[in-house]
């Protein structure tokens, strides 16, 4: 690789073994308690109805593809797919191999009988979702996703949104039982606000926070100092602005769920590949993917970042993987962040 690297500017506390043997360990990071990877697997993508194509056989592969190169912190939903579909696939992936993985899921998609669907508005043509985070069913939802990953404990356990009508306090009270239990390991938080977690934190420490944040997404800088000052991590979803950041994104088809956000529409897109032209040739200059540059300059924002990108195609997930080793050069860090200030993408997100 031809990038100016230097080892001082992504801090990290050691590393994690690589089950794969004769793969390097890949350096590790702390969630709260919990030492991860510094590049986690968004198992999302391995869902049909969510990016294109995939089937099981697929998704299983793609899985096994990330673990073997010791990106082996995976993040789920019980929300993924139809009925627990996205929890059983990571379920097959890592039988067997339950101590090699850290496992996050999140819940309050998937309704049990008689839970009264909340309903928010996310804004756009995404429209309404609808959680029920509701204390009373926080143990029968982990119940639930642990028959569907086939294990008896969750390494990190989120509501995926917090529910409009219950207090944050009263659902991580909940998820705080379960750790006492010793069904959780430790708690997170996703799509949520400073106030959030500053009130969260405060019944039961957090470990985590899971939100939107890449080259084209920045995170809420609230949110970002109220986690540095209580000492959570942060999960980074999307970190590849759903794969728009590798540069090889010219089209959405129907049935893709991004076509729901107006930063994908086709027009917004061609504006968006002329925008960030500019942080495409930094990548090729380095000697980088485009994709590879999003993810080494998110691992540079903070020690306590650790992106997740999806894919299900093993040649993009190792190449994924080779940029928690790509530490970016300061001055490589400071070109990026003017010619970032310059650039606003066009259209809003999903969320
Ligand atoms: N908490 C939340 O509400 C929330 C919301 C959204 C996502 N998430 C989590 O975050 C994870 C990642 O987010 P995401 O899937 O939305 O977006 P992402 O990781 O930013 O992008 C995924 C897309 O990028 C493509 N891709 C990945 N690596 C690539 C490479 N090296 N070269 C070319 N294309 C590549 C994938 O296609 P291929 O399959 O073809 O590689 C896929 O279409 C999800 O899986 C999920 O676990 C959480």
């Amino acid at each position: 690789m031809n990038h100016d690297a230097t080892t001082a500017a992504v801090p990290v506390d050691s590393t994690v073994p690589t089950p794969s043997q004769g793969a390097s360990a890949l350096p590790a990071r702390a969630l709260g308690p919990l030492r991860v990877p510094a590049i986690g697997f968004g198992a999302m993508v391995l869902s049909p109805g969510m990016y294109g194509e995939v089937d099981e056989p697929r998704g299983v592969r793609a899985l096994r593809a990330a673990i073997d190169a010791g990106s082996t912190l995976i993040d789920t939903s019980d929300g993924y797919g139809q009925d627990g579909h996205n929890e059983r696939l990571v379920g097959r992936a890592i039988a067997g191999r339950r101590e090699d993985v850290v496992v996050a899921t999140k819940f309050g998609f998937r309704m049990l009988p008689g839970a009264e669907p909340h309903r928010f508005s996310v804004g756009f043509t995404f429209g309404e979702l609808a959680v029920n985070a509701d204390p009373r069913y926080v143990r029968a939802y982990a119940e639930q996703s642990l028959r569907e990953l086939g294990t008896d404990y969750i390494d990190l356990y989120y509501p995926h949104f917090p529910d409009p009508r219950i207090p944050i306090e009263e659902t991580v009270g909940a998820v705080a039982d379960l750790v006492d239990a010793g069904l959780v390991r430790s708690i997170g938080l996703s799509n949520a606000t400073a106030e959030h977690l500053r009130a969260a934190h405060a019944v039961h420490p957090i470990a985590a926070v899971q939100t939107e944040w890449s080259m084209w997404r920045p995170i809420d800088p609230e949110l970002l100092r109220a986690g540095r000052e209580l000492g959570v991590g942060f999960v980074a979803w999307s970190p590849l602005g759903g794969g728009f950041l590798t540069g090889s994104v010219t089209r959405i088809d129907d049935g893709d769920f991004r076509r729901n956000a107006p930063r994908f529409s086709d027009e917004n897109l061609a504006v968006n590949n002329d925008r960030f032209a500019p942080i495409r040739s930094t990548a090729h200059e380095l000697g980088l993917t485009p994709g590879q540059l999003a993810l080494a300059w998110l691992l540079a924002q903070d020690p306590a970042v650790v992106p997740i990108p999806g894919s299900r195609t093993p040649a993009h997930i190792l190449e994924n993987v080779d940029a928690a080793r790509t530490p970016l050069h300061p001055d490589t860090l400071g070109r990026l962040t003017t010619v970032l200030a310059g650039i606003s993408a066009a259209g809003a997100t999903l969320l």
